[in-house]
């Protein structure tokens, strides 16, 4: 499997690359191929020359990544996240996964909050793709920075899309970064709640003091 990571060149997209390549083959895309360049030798700078990051990271324009991949992720800004998404739409064939990390997150005054509307950013992108590709939304509550450092983490990546079988694939990519756990959490009718998690961690980080929260459940 060959993951492609649409915007992979901002903090979650090589947070997620540096752990994805010691199992896949990762393309992080880019606007422009010559960034997605920059940013794999940024990641060969700060994190050694691994074999595995120098075998597993080649980098692409978003374009390139999403013909050549089955399995992408979109890790690009909320505010530019359906343009990019309608800009990339020819490319968009077959029975693709696209897993859509874009949260939902606005200010008003102090305080974070997420924008309801009846769609979903999954469903509107959904509505902006061919129907055979399979939308999931996962990794709004994973923190960028602890991931890319390395540092041990023990989190609950919630998961909505429409399919077992996609969220089956989901979840194997979800595995194999270690701490991370998948939940199924449904449909993509749970996309909405999901995405709107990280101004409430927002939130929770100012008003507690905490400073990188993630979801972790209890069930007993
Ligand atoms: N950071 C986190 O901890 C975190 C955690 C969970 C979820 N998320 C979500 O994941 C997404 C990415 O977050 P991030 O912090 O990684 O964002 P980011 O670093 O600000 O941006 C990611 C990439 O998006 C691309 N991009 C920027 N403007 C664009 C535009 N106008 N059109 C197309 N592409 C554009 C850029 O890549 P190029 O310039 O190379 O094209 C950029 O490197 C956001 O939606 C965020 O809500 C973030």
């Amino acid at each position: 499997v060959e993951i492609g990571i649409i915007g992979g060149t901002g903090d979650l997209g090589t947070a997620l690359a540096v752990h994805l390549a010691r199992q896949y083959k990762v393309v992080i895309g880019s606007r422009a191929k010559s960034k997605a360049e920059s940013a794999i030798s940024q990641i060969l700078t700060e994190k050694g020359e691994r074999d595995y990051l120098k075998k597993n990271l080649e980098a692409a324009e978003n374009r390139d990544a999403v013909s050549r991949c089955d399995f992408l992720i979109a890790t690009v800004p909320q505010s530019t996240a359906l343009e990019s998404m309608k800009n990339l739409a020819s490319s968009f064939r077959g029975d693709k996964v696209l897993v859509s990390a874009v949260a939902s997150v606005s200010k008003s005054g102090d305080e974070f909050h997420s924008d309801f509307s009846e769609y979903s950013i999954t469903q509107q992108i959904q509505h902006l793709l061919p129907d055979s590709i399979n939308l999931a939304t996962a990794f709004q509550t994973v923190p960028a920075n602890i991931l890319y450092k390395e540092k041990p983490i023990s989190a609950d990546v919630l998961v909505a899309c429409d399919n077992k079988q996609s969220y089956a694939k989901v979840a194997e990519v979800v595995s194999s970064i270690s701490g991370l756990r998948p939940l199924y959490a449904g449909s993509l009718k749970q996309s909405g709640p999901i995405e709107g998690l990280t101004a409430m961690l927002l939130n929770i980080a100012i008003n507690n003091r905490l400073k990188s929260p993630t979801i972790k459940l209890n069930s007993f």
